[in-house]
């Protein structure tokens, strides 16, 4: 097998992670679950909502394709796993093998995430708790979520989305937040660094929003122990 130096996905994965793993990766505590109203996005096939919906806390989930039919979702999320259980064997080196045993343990996460939201996904978009909407214009009025997190999208797909694109999403993201706006990772789909990292955040200091780069006690693609909180100023 060939031993390549990224993840060589040939799609924006439409897979998602559980409430566990999102719990990590945004450092979220008690009281940020539960003082307010959080959107996620994009949610994709993420459990996070539907499971923090069980507990009782407040959770928005959007996604450019939550206007597909349930049994859409399903076939392409299938689809999208056993895409990446294929591309990770190639890129295994860039990636931490502790949170998740090996490339089974994390295939079984990302199979018990997209069974939990599909579960709950027709009765949730019922009830308004998931919305379709395309970045980088949400159909939300602004400030409405107290805690906005995006995960596994900007930055990670920073050779596919440019970067105007990633101006434009985190100007969005933080509109909608009346409080913080978290992003994670900060590095594509290669493990290094998103290359154009000095312009977003001098972009950020220009539209009066403060940008911190903070440690997150998370990391399975190597170096990708950060995220970014954003605020108005
Ligand atoms: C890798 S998933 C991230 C899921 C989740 N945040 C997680 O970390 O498990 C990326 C998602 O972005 C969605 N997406 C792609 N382009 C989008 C856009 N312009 N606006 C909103 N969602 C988009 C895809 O449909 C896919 O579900």
């Amino acid at each position: 097998m060939n031993t390549l130096d990224r993840l060589d996905i040939d799609r924006i994965a439409f897979i998602g992670r559980t409430y566990d793993e999102y719990r990590k990766i945004f450092d979220l505590s008690k009281s940020d679950l539960g003082s307010g109203h959080i959107l996620d996005c994009p949610a994709g096939a993420a459990s996070f909502a539907a499971e923090a919906h069980e507990r009782g806390f407040q959770v928005t989930a959007c996604d450019t394709l939550y206007d597909l039919p349930v049994k859409e979702l399903a076939s392409k999320g299938e689809s999208d796993i056993k895409h990446i259980y294929e591309k990770v064997a190639e890129a295994s080196h860039l990636y931490m093998w502790n949170y998740y045993k090996d490339r089974d343990d994390l295939i079984s996460f990302r199979k018990r995430a997209l069974n939990s939201f599909l579960a709950d996904f027709p009765m949730g978009l019922r009830q308004g708790r998931y919305v379709k909407a395309s970045l980088p214009n949400l159909p939300f009025p602004d400030g409405k979520f107290k805690l906005v997190i995006s995960s596994h999208f900007l930055f990670l797909y920073g050779d596919r989305l440019d970067l105007d694109f990633h101006k434009a999403c985190l100007r969005e993201l933080v509109r909608v937040s009346s409080d913080e706006a978290r992003i994670y990772p900060l590095q594509g789909l290669d493990a290094k660094p998103y290359l154009n990292m000095g312009a977003i955040l001098s972009f950020l200091k220009h539209e009066g929003i403060r940008a911190k780069i903070v440690e997150a006690p998370f990391e399975f693609q190597r170096g990708s122990n950060k995220m970014m909180k954003l605020q108005k100023e």
